[in-house]
């Protein structure tokens, strides 16, 4: 087929950049139509910065929708307002791709399958961590049988402190709003643990510890503002977490360009000690799957490198990878021989992963085909978040029903 697909962008922050900039511009296959976010300044900077200059221009998520010649839309919205997007792409029938994590809680995530069910759209959940070349790797060698039985997995995400920090001032800080940062953060890991598994299988039992053990108001320095803006310059220059660009649109600036409405939702450069969030600051998962499988998850944020760890221990072997390695290592075990994979490194966002995405999605909407990384996927991996953060409060051992997932 050699229809050019015209797309809309809705949510225009850090995620957004990543999208609308490729679309503008010579793709083969698709361009940008239409642009939206409710914040008019927003609107106005984000159209300048992306140098998007006939792009059409909405404050009004009622009138972006309502474009009879745009053919898809590309939904970076915040968690909270996911829902509502998905929705209102469906019931105008536009093909969407919507960003992770799927939705605050798996009761939204259940609502957006069911409209999706009675609608002839295409669907793609934006899991693109699948599209990482190490990642891909790793599943491949985990595919081919190397480890025998899979017996366990485990995975760890860590944090570069300005990252971590980012989500302590940000609308993620309430996790009614981003439904806690295992959701709104880790929606990938979860969903990268099953997607090695084998998303037919399901998890049935849940635990996790959790809590905010850094990023409370007692460890923060004396005289510290209440914004990074209002705060003494010698506090300012020795705190690791002050807000710094790279996490927060724009993802290539120098400094970050916050919204001027809003500011109590969104935080602008709110103090990580600050009291108001909800949000715990470190987290370990344990998981139990159907088959048997077992595994667990950790995530960490105060360091000074980011990276991903994931294991997978079977019968026969070890399958190792870290991204700080760029290699896949499988150590047999009865030999105790070592098979490193070397992998080359991707290009361009999360470690070459996001110039896929686009594509991908494309290719899914001209088939017809139902995705790898589905709408079921998204559900899978809120309602483990949604699952592992009511034992981390209640302290119990919590099980999933098969008909949560639908
Ligand atoms: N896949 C990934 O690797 C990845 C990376 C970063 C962020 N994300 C996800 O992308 C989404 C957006 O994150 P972000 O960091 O870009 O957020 P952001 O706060 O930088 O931008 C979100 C924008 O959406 C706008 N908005 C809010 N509600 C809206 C509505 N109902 N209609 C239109 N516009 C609305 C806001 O005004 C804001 O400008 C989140 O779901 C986040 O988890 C995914």
């Amino acid at each position: 087929m050699n229809k050019t697909w015209r797309i809309g962008v809705i949510g225009l922050g850090a995620r957004a950049e990543s999208f609308s900039r490729k679309l503008d511009g010579d793709h083969p296959r698709a361009k940008l139509l239409a642009v939206c976010d409710l914040d008019a300044d927003r609107l106005e900077k984000y159209c300048e910065w992306c140098g998007h200059g006939d792009v059409r221009r909405f404050c009004d998520p009622a009138e972006f929708f309502a474009q009879k010649d745009m053919d898809a839309v590309i939904i970076t919205t915040p968690e909270f307002a996911h829902k509502e997007s998905a929705l209102a792409a469906i019931a105008a029938g536009k093909h969407f791709y919507l960003e992770k994590a799927m939705a605050t809680n798996s009761e939204d995530c259940r609502a957006i399958i069911r409209a999706h069910r009675k609608s002839k759209v295409t669907a793609y959940l934006g899991f693109n961590m699948r599209w990482n070349p190490i990642f891909r790797r790793f599943k491949e060698i985990v595919d081919s049988g190397v480890a025998g039985q899979i017996v366990h997995v485990a995975g760890l995400e860590q944090l570069h402190q300005t990252h971590g920090a980012a989500f302590m001032r940000r609308f993620h800080r309430h996790s009614e709003r981003s439904g806690g940062l295992l959701n709104t953060k880790c929606a990938h890991d979860l969903d990268m643990l099953g997607w090695l598994v084998g998303h037919k299988r399901r998890v049935v039992k849940v635990a996790s510890f959790g809590g905010t053990n850094v990023f409370l108001p007692q460890k923060g320095p004396k005289g510290r503002g209440t914004h990074c803006g209002r705060c003494p310059e010698a506090i300012r220059r020795a705190c690791p977490y002050v807000d710094r660009a790279g996490f927060v649109f724009p993802i290539d600036g120098k400094e970050p360009m916050h919204k001027t409405r809003e500011k109590d939702v969104y935080g602008g450069d709110l103090c990580v000690y600050h009291d108001d969030k909800d949000l715990v600051d470190n987290q370990t998962v344990i998981l139990e799957w159907n088959h048997g499988v077992r595994g667990n998850f950790n995530m960490q944020l105060f360091q000074n490198k980011g990276r991903r760890a994931y294991s997978v221990w079977g019968e026969k072997a070890l399958v190792e990878m870290d991204t700080s390695w760029g290699e896949v290592r499988v150590t047999h075990s009865t030999s105790g021989e070592v098979q490193i994979h070397a992998i080359k490194p991707g290009q361009g966002g999360h470690g070459g992963a996001d110039r896929f995405l686009i594509d991908s999605f494309l290719d899914a909407i001209e088939t017809g085909r139902a995705p790898d990384s589905d709408l079921s996927a998204g559900l899978a991996a809120t309602l483990l978040a949604e699952k592992a953060d009511e034992s981390r409060r209640t302290g119990k051992v919590i099980e999933i029903r098969k008909d949560e997932y639908l």
